[in-house]
């Protein structure tokens, strides 16, 4: 058992309790706050979206004792909130809910919305929302809310701060404290997902190697040794310019693998190159086609390379509803991030670390996060 303070709803709040207990558990069953509701609990579909320091958070995925001296606000501490005040009323006149179940977490997250983005329109108020599923309404109700409460406030709302406005939409993320390091070491923001083509999702990262790009350059040449870098990755066909292989993701309880194909074109000039792929998985009847682009460019007079990744993607079938979900952006970010220390070991000549065809698994990323959490945890408190 583990002993935390936390201010919950304006309340004080101590326990002890046991580090696997998840906030939103801590809430419902220490606190008997059951307005924040539990659907998928692996952070998808935003039923249990609370505020932490102000900030939109899943509790299902944040464990109670990472909350240690931070401020949650709940459904239920929203009472003399004008803002949630006039939420409540307009998604009452737009019919914006049914059973009600995933209310608690929409009205958090448009809340956040209508203070963050006063000039949001329909669309980019759908792009904030896509982090919130509701299986009754068809959304239309909730979109007429928020947009209602946006233009019966017009000006009087100032954004909060362009740092907030510049946040990403409605976040998928567990709570970070702090103090601690955020756990990707890459180095450029997930870009917004409006630029990518309607129906797909685009993502940015960069990162740092160690040696001049003709080096690098060469490496990406090796499709075997690029591969082997890659989680889950698996080729089993390939020539100069095109490859097949499979490729496994593991996200929560479900595991997919898709069999596909890639076409792969470089400019030598340029130092750029494209990957054109598609794949399907059987077991869930999903499809995908995507296109990743990678730039490199010097750094450290011509010591360094900047790899810069574009990654742009559609899935169709029964995963589809996970392509909406930053989630799977920050399994990309993560994928890419440990592409590059495969990557990195390779080129100094060290065996990469996990070259060994095992599936990439969203749960490994979540346990190595927590453990990182644990341990800042104890340093905190000199255990
Ligand atoms: S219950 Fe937390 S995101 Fe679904
Ligand atoms: S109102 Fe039923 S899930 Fe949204």
């Amino acid at each position: 058992m583990m002993p935390i303070a936390l201010s919950v709803n304006g309340r004080k709040v101590q326990a002890m309790i046991e580090p696997r207990t998840h906030l939103a558990d801590f809430l419902r069953e220490h606190c008997r706050l059951a307005g924040t509701h539990l659907g998928c609990e692996h952070g998808v579909c935003g039923a249990c979206t609370v505020l932490i320091d102000d900030k939109p958070t899943r509790s299902c995925i944040t464990y109670a004792v990472q909350c240690d001296g931070v401020a949650v606000q709940t459904i239920e501490g929203f009472d003399d909130d004008p803002v949630m005040q006039e939420l409540r009323t307009a998604f009452s006149r737009e019919h914006a809910l049914q059973c009600g179940f995933c209310t608690s977490g929409m009205l958090i997250a448009a809340r956040d919305i209508v203070r963050r983005l006063p000039d949001a329109d329909a669309r980019r108020i759908r792009i904030e929302l896509s982090g919130n599923l509701c299986r009754c309404t068809g959304y239309l109700g909730i979109i007429n809310a928020v947009e209602s409460v946006i233009a019966a406030r017009g000006s009087k709302i100032a954004a909060v701060s362009s740092a907030a406005a510049a946040r990403p939409a409605t976040p998928f993320h567990a709570f970070v404290p702090t103090d601690q390091p955020a756990a990707p070491a890459l180095t450029a923001p997930v870009s917004a997902p409006e630029e990518a083509r309607t129906g797909w999702t685009r993502f940015e990262e960069s990162f740092l190697v160690p040696r001049p790009p003709g080096a690098v350059w060469a490496m990406f040449a090796d499709i075997p040794a690029v591969v082997a870098c890659l989680d889950g990755a698996e080729l089993t066909e390939h020539d100069a310019d095109t490859a097949k292989g499979k490729m496994t993701v593991k996200l929560g309880p479900i595991q997919a693998g898709f069999s596909g194909s890639a076409v792969i074109e470089r400019d030598d000039g340029a130092q750029r190159g494209i990957i054109r792929g598609a794949g399907s998985d059987k077991g869930t009847g999903s499809r995908t086609k995507g296109e990743i682009v990678y730039r490199l460019s010097p750094e450290a007079e011509g010591q360094q390379t900047r790899v810069s990744v574009t990654v742009e993607y559609n899935l169709q079938g029964s995963l589809a509803q996970f392509s909406r979900s930053g989630l799977v952006r920050e399994l990309g970010r993560r994928l890419v991030s440990d592409f590059a220390a495969n990557l990195n070991a390779r080129l100094a000549g060290a065996e990469a670390r996990a070259a060994t065809g095992a599936p990439l698994n969203a749960g490994r990323f979540i346990w190595a996060w927590f453990l990182d959490r644990l341990r800042g945890f104890f340093r905190r408190r000199k255990i």
